[in-house]
């Protein structure tokens, strides 16, 4: 019996900030941030759209296929929390209709936790091969404005049904780890952005990729040659084709820099587009993948590096299955991206600066976002979620 990626679906807001829109304001090159970091637009959250409305969005197609009963768990991975005690996936729970019997938690880890909530519901699934386990990822990347990650905003989520004899991708049980405790990226719980050494974070990244590499060869049979395709954590594009450099210099292996980036590019087209999700990123990486690739990959081999700073990093492994195409959502999600809005620069700061407030009272928000859930308000400390 196998385990892994039975369905996987993304959304991201509907608004978007072309990072020429940007580059113009700033008096920066465009080309800083369509080559240098590999992005072209940011994804910016609506006044009514949290992780909560995203996450269920995200989800709403793979449970409308299978039914709101069938999952038996749900495993949240944000670092953008909304509360300190209340798992956000409650109020998922709810919006989806699921079972009462259903178990919900949150996990953080910055953007690594959808990895650890992958490998707990394969392990879940391994034991009780009859469940189907619902992983969603969602958060909203932001930066101070004028700071160098400012252009690597973005928002999103992913949502995955984890089945035994999955019909997207197999998930093999060895993983390599890397942990220390580092300070590259944090959010102390008193601030709405996170803080960052830019340039120290990326030499964390790679340091952490080479290290779990090295670990993932120590417990697994597989070398660089058996992998067809890699999945890295996408902050930036360019981040994934440094990182995927260093591992073939790592492993010494003689590839044209054409044949390195065909083992990535496809990963790359929906972030390009969507900026940072932090957790969910490296999964829209592998939705474009699986959706973007014109040969099939069927019974090809993917290596995974998730990272999420401060530090964790795990690469891992899965198999791509035969007949994978039948189960992907391709027409929706490119439709999803197609009908979004580009916003100039004012009404990108009118949404940056939406604070959610906190002094108690009853606040209403304005209807921006074309998904199928609403925060529609909050009024006594307490969010209210409404379906369109
Ligand atoms: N044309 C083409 N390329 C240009 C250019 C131009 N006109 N101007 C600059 N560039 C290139 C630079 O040469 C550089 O390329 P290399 O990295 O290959 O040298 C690239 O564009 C970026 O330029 P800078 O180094 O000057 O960029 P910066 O200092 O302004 O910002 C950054 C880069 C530090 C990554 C910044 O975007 C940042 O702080 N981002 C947030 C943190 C982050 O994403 N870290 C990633 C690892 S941590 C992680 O992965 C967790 C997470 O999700 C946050």
């Amino acid at each position: 019996m196998s385990v892994g990626i039975d369905e996987i679906s993304f959304y991201t807001s509907n608004y978007y900030l072309d990072l020429k829109t940007l580059a113009e304001v700033q008096g920066t090159d465009p080309e800083k941030y369509y080559t240098g970091i590999g992005q072209e637009k940011m994804g910016m959250a609506a006044p009514d759209e949290d992780i909560v409305t995203m996450a269920s969005s995200a989800a709403l197609p793979l449970i409308e296929r299978v039914g709101p009963e069938a999952v038996s768990t749900l495993l949240f991975a944000t670092e953008t929390g909304i509360d300190q005690s209340k798992a956000a996936g409650i109020y998922v729970h709810r919006l989806l209709g699921l079972s009462s019997n259903c178990r919900v938690v949150e996990l953080k880890q910055a953007c690594y936790s959808a990895t650890a909530a992958l490998q707990m519901a394969c392990a879940l699934v391994a034991r009780k091969p009859d469940c189907k386990v619902l992983v969603i990822a969602s958060d909203i990347a932001r930066y101070d404005l004028d700071t160098p990650g400012e252009a690597t905003q973005g928002c999103g989520a992913v949502a995955m049904l984890i089945a035994s004899n999955p019909r997207l991708v197999s998930i093999d049980p060895e993983v390599g780890n890397h942990t220390e405790d580092v300070m590259d990226f944090w959010r102390p719980n008193y601030r709405s952005t996170a803080l960052v050494d830019g340039k120290y974070s990326t030499k964390i990244y790679l340091k952490a990729l080479k290290k779990a590499w090295d670990n993932f060869r120590d417990v697994s049979d597989l070398a660089f040659g058996d992998f067809s395709r890699f999945c890295y954590h996408l902050p930036f594009s360019r981040m994934a084709q440094k990182a995927h450099q260093q591992l073939v210099r790592h492993n010494k292996v003689g590839l044209s820099a054409d044949e390195q980036e065909a083992q990535i590019s496809d990963t790359l087209l929906y972030n390009r587009i969507i900026g940072n999700s932090y957790t969910a990123s490296m999964y829209i990486g592998l939705t474009s993948l699986l959706e973007n690739t014109e040969e099939d990959l069927s019974g090809k081999r993917i290596g995974f590096f998730s990272y999420g700073s401060g530090c964790v990093g795990e690469f891992f492994s899965g198999t791509v299955v035969a007949g994978y195409r039948e189960a992907l959502h391709t027409e929706y999600h490119q439709a999803l991206l197609a009908a979004r809005r580009e916003i100039e620069h004012d009404e990108y700061l009118q949404l940056y600066r939406n604070q959610v407030p906190a002094d108690g009272g009853e606040h209403r928000f304005a209807e921006g976002t074309t998904g199928r859930f609403r925060l529609a308000g909050i009024a006594h400390h307490k969010r209210e979620y409404v379906i369109c």
